[in-house]
């Protein structure tokens, strides 16, 4: 079968390297992929946006399958636009990809199918905004309606925070449409736990579960990120927390969204946060996670491309899924200035000695240059290793990253240490 992955980041890169061990899988070609992914795949230059372009590729090129990663494409159609050409793809509708497309659709399906999360209210006028936050205080979360790249979501300890937020995002436009509403939201405390979920739109089998670290800096400090590592599994998050997810939350959701006619097929993605009342959703994504992927997939055994195919011909239920029993720990490797701006175009060393340490490299912000592998975005490199434990995951994965640099290299020293707490 010939495959086509769309995106270009350590999610695709990871999604590639899997879905070339399948046997069922015979070429694979990435839109636009990145140095690493060129080097498992043939990355074709159409961006992730154009899907004119990518739906040309994959009819000039009879593709079979189509796996889409990022969350831009999906918002947009590209699931609708494909399957009216009669092709097999991957991922939610546009009307179901809505669910991270518009915070309020979330927080609307959440209400009306009881499922826990936190108190909000929404608007579409910024001083009415204002006023709630002033009568309820901080902190509190403000939320942009549309994609916002990931940016916007405001976590803001004290009223003045919050109220930038809602000026910066209604009143300066910074997320342009996106701010057109905003969510204002109760802050969750608790711990926060990936969930990724395969669906059919009937059947939903969770992946194992796994934790991000948002903040830039170790100890959970500094602006937001993309995500700075990630490891799996969560031991915070219990059997007893694994079936209340399951039977309230993504369920629920899978089956509200078949409801309200629009069926979800592909990876849902729900952001859990366990706090003392019970799992309460903080988000909905459309898709796999970046770079909870990386930590997710290196610990499946069984054939992607034949958990995919299950989905896209609607016989999920009751597929058996196998994971590997090692903890997987991904330490995310970026650009120096990242999330605020970086020079690019930095030679990076190491990489082979840092695989040939037993870890798997993939890249996300990386391009060639004069034969070279350069930075090329924020976050540059996800080093995933395994481990039998996770403080043995943490002790692969360090020794890996230590043999990659480049000039303004920064990373987290403290991916997985969130974990060892909840161990026995
Ligand atoms: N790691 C967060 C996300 O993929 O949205």
């Amino acid at each position: 079968m010939k495959v086509l992955v769309v995106g270009g980041g350590g999610r695709e890169h990871t999604l590639v390297w899997k879905l070339k061990q399948s046997p069922r899988v015979a070429k694979i070609y990435c839109a636009p992929g990145n140095a690493g992914i060129a080097g498992e795949a043939q990355c074709v230059n159409i961006g992730a946006e154009d899907i004119d372009s990518l739906l040309k590729f994959a009819l000039d090129e009879k593709i079979e399958l189509t796996v889409v990663g990022p969350e831009a494409p999906l918002t947009l159609g590209i699931v609708d636009r494909f399957r009216e050409a009669g092709l097999r793809i991957f991922g939610p509708s546009r009307k179901a990809a809505e669910i991270e497309g518009s915070k309020v659709l979330a927080k609307e399906i959440m209400s009306k199918y009881n499922i826990p999360t936190g108190r909000y209210a929404d608007f579409t006028n910024p001083d009415a905004a204002i006023s709630y936050i002033k009568e309820n205080g901080a902190p509190i979360v403000v939320k942009a309606d549309g994609l916002a790249a990931g940016k916007g979501v405001i976590v803001a300890m004290d009223e003045k925070t919050a109220i930038d937020a809602v000026k910066m995002i209604m009143k300066d436009r910074v997320f342009g449409e996106s701010g057109n509403r905003i969510i204002v939201e109760e802050y969750l405390e608790g711990e926060e736990v990936s969930i990724l979920a395969f669906t059919d739109g009937t059947a939903v089998i969770p992946m194992v579960p796994s934790q991000d670290h948002k903040r830039i800096f170790d100890n959970d400090e500094g602006p937001n990120t993309g995500g700075m590592g990630a490891y799996s599994p969560t031991p915070v998050y219990t059997r007893e927390i694994e079936e209340f997810a399951l039977e309230k939350i993504l369920i629920p959701t899978v089956r509200g969204m078949k409801e309200e006619g629009r069926t979800y097929e592909g990876v849902l993605y729900a952001g859990l946060i366990l706090t003392k009342d019970g799992p309460k959703v903080l988000e909905y994504n459309a898709r796999f996670g970046d770079p909870e992927t990386q930590a997710v997939l290196i610990r499946l055994e069984s054939d992607l491309a034949e958990i995919i195919e299950g989905i896209v011909d609607k016989r999920l239920e009751g597929m058996e899924i196998k994971w590997r029993d090692e903890a997987a720990v991904c330490v995310v490797m970026a650009s120096g200035g990242y999330p605020g701006s970086y020079d690019k175009g930095k030679v990076i060393s190491g990489i082979r000695e840092a695989e040939a340490a037993g870890a798997t490299v993939f890249h996300a912000g990386t391009a060639q240059k004069d034969g070279k592998i350069v930075n090329s975005g924020g976050r540059v490199l996800g080093v995933t290793a395994l481990g039998q434990t996770i403080p043995e995951a943490i002790n692969n994965v360090y020794k890996a990253v230590q043999k990659i640099t480049w000039d303004g290299v920064q990373y987290r020293t403290d991916i997985g240490k969130k974990a060892l707490k909840h161990l026995k």
